[in-house]
């Protein structure tokens, strides 16, 4: 099982999430966040200019996923999510120890998609 955490522009969150949906994958949570991706903007300063660590809003996707849909997520993300230009955001892949769903009990891989009602 992996933990993606896929950092992206707001903007983009709705053809992310249509990707998802479309790639089968379900079970997922939204952030927004502000982040800091290289960029730096000129601040005046009494001794002339400095430059300042620009802090932009993004939208922080993590995704609980069992082995067989870690590329799969990581493909519809990159797709969806891609402009070109810089500041399109970030995939981390993380390894996770355990899930548990809390209603059944139930572990693991058995646990991270969630069962439709
Ligand atoms: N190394 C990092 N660690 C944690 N968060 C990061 C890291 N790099 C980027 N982020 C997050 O991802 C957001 C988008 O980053 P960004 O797209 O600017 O990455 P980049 O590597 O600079 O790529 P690009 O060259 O396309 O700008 C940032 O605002 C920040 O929230
Ligand atoms: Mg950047």
């Amino acid at each position: 099982m992996k933990l993606i955490k896929a950092i992206i522009r707001p903007e983009k969150l709705s053809d992310v999430l249509r990707a998802l949906y479309q790639a089968e994958v379900r079970g997922l949570t939204v952030t927004r966040v502000h982040g800091h991706g290289g960029e730096t903007e000129a601040v005046e300063t009494y001794r002339g200019m400095s430059v300042k660590m620009e802090l932009v809003e993004k939208v922080v996707l993590d995704i609980g996923v069992s082995e067989p849909f870690v590329d799969v997520t990581v493909k519809a993300v990159m797709n969806a999510a891609r402009t070109g230009e810089v500041g399109d955001g970030k995939i981390f892949v993380l390894p996770v120890e355990a899930v548990h769903r809390i209603r059944t009990a139930e572990r693991d891989t058995a646990a991270v998609t969630p069962v439709a009602s």
